[in-house]
């Protein structure tokens, strides 16, 4: 029989998943869709995917062949040259897998619209095209605009639910106020159109909670899924978390810190030094953007710890490392008699290949959540999170039991 040249993709439509990536171009985004196709032609196999191990199939996850992409993006180029450029810079897409797929990459990109840089800061607002920094709308128009792309994705693929992800560049952070606290205030600066309040990844999810659509938030931006989007959420019985997926230093750290507590040595000190190529790590360059993700990364130790310790997180952009990101963390702890010593790690991650599986986990997980009915944030997916929202235990071996435990709910 001839294979066909979609590999094992069924047909969209009903019992179609719309997954809808904004950022949808960058490295992460390339890499998902690109390992969908891959494994959907039986080019390589599901290691990293959480929700193909045994204690998840008793939840008939949607299969990966019913995943349909589509997003927005800022930057101009193709999926398949961004797929291209990761195959140069980190040959993790190796160049025959490529090949085989890029009729699939060219139809995701037939479905990636124009997204917007509002109020985003310079670093982001210098990757978009000229049209898209020169565009004037008000946030309501900009919201009118996500809505209709999200609409037309799902009218014109006939899928019966979108999940929306955030894997868009880290915004600066944002001061929250008390209009970010409920969905009236939210409504409120966006009608009035109070553009230093609201940044891009906030219209996002307003617009895609306002639909009904799951929306995950990969990201450390915190204007994305402020108070007020999430009781919006609950309001419209949608399933929404964040922040920041936890993939690397981070993870190894929350899986640590819980040893020291356990046999009650004292950690003194935690020094990460963390240096990144690509364009993730040229945005986080920026002192601004920068800060999200060092609150992030740096919160988590004296929440497992139950102390304060001295602790301190640097990021560095080394351009020649492209998406191998290198973390060097070094931890002094006292035991018995006080007696200090040390442990130090070294990581070496490929930031989209440890990201990519998990998004995938967890857009599965949002369209479960929304099938059984949920509303609100999914704390069953604390362990996918740097600073996982309605959720104080950081410590990964009670986040993995907690989401262990949803299964059997
Ligand atoms: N291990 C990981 O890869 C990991 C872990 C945690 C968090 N994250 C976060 O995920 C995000 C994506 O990471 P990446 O390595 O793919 O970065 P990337 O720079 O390769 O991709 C980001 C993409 O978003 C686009 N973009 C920026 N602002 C946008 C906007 N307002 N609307 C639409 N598109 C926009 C950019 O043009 C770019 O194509 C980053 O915020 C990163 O901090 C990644």
């Amino acid at each position: 029989m001839k294979k066909s040249r979609q590999g094992n993709r069924e047909a969209a439509g009903e019992g179609g998943l719309g997954v809808w990536l904004i950022g949808a171009r960058g490295g992460l985004a390339t890499t998902l869709v690109a390992g969908v196709e891959l494994i959907l032609r039986n080019k390589t196999s599901r290691c990293g995917l959480v929700t193909e191990t045994p204690a998840f199939a008793p939840l008939k996850l949607r299969p990966l062949g019913r995943l349909v992409f589509g997003g927005h993006e800022v930057r101009k180029g193709s999926l398949f040259e961004s797929a291209m450029e990761i195959h140069r810079d980190n040959g993790t897409i190796p160049y025959e897998g490529l090949l085989e797929i890029r009729e699939a990459l060219d139809a995701a990109d037939t479905r990636i619209r124009e997204g917007t840089v509002m109020n985003c800061g310079d670093a982001i607002r210098n990757l978009a095209g000229k049209k898209i920094r020169a565009k004037h709308r008000s946030l309501a128009e900009i919201v009118k605009a996500i809505t209709a792309d999200l609409e037309e994705f799902r009218r014109s693929t006939g899928v019966d639910r979108v999940v929306v992800v955030n894997l868009a560049s880290t915004e600066p952070p944002l001061n929250l106020e008390p209009a970010h606290k409920t969905p009236t205030g939210l409504q409120r600066l966006i009608k009035n159109d109070v553009r230093a309040a609201m940044r891009a990844s906030g219209l996002y999810a307003w617009a895609a909670i306002r639909l009904g659509m799951p929306f995950l938030n990969f990201t450390p931006s915190n204007a994305c899924l402020t108070p007020g989007h999430v009781k919006l959420a609950m309001k419209k019985g949608v399933p929404v978390m964040g922040n920041d997926g936890k993939t690397g230093e981070t993870l190894v750290k929350s899986a640590l810190a819980p040893m020291f507590k356990y046999r009650n040595f004292r950690v003194l000190t935690w020094q990460g030094y963390n240096i990144l190529g690509d364009r993730d790590g040229q945005i986080l360059s920026d002192p601004r953007n920068r800060r999200s993700k060092i609150k992030s990364k740096d919160g988590l130790l004296s929440h497992i710890l139950g102390y304060p310790l001295n602790t301190h997180v640097s990021i560095e952009y080394a351009p020649s490392l492209s998406d191998l990101k290198t973390a060097w963390d070094f931890v002094h702890f006292q035991g018995f008699l006080d007696y200090k010593m040390s442990l130090q790690f070294t990581w070496q991650g490929c930031d989209a290949i440890l990201a990519a599986p998990i998004v995938l986990d967890m857009v599965r997980l949002a369209d479960h959540a929304q099938r059984r009915g949920e509303a609100g944030l999914m704390t069953q997916l604390a362990c996918f999170f740097k600073s996982p929202l309605g959720v104080d235990e950081h410590d990964l071996h009670f986040q993995f039991h907690h989401l262990m435990a949803y299964l059997d709910t």
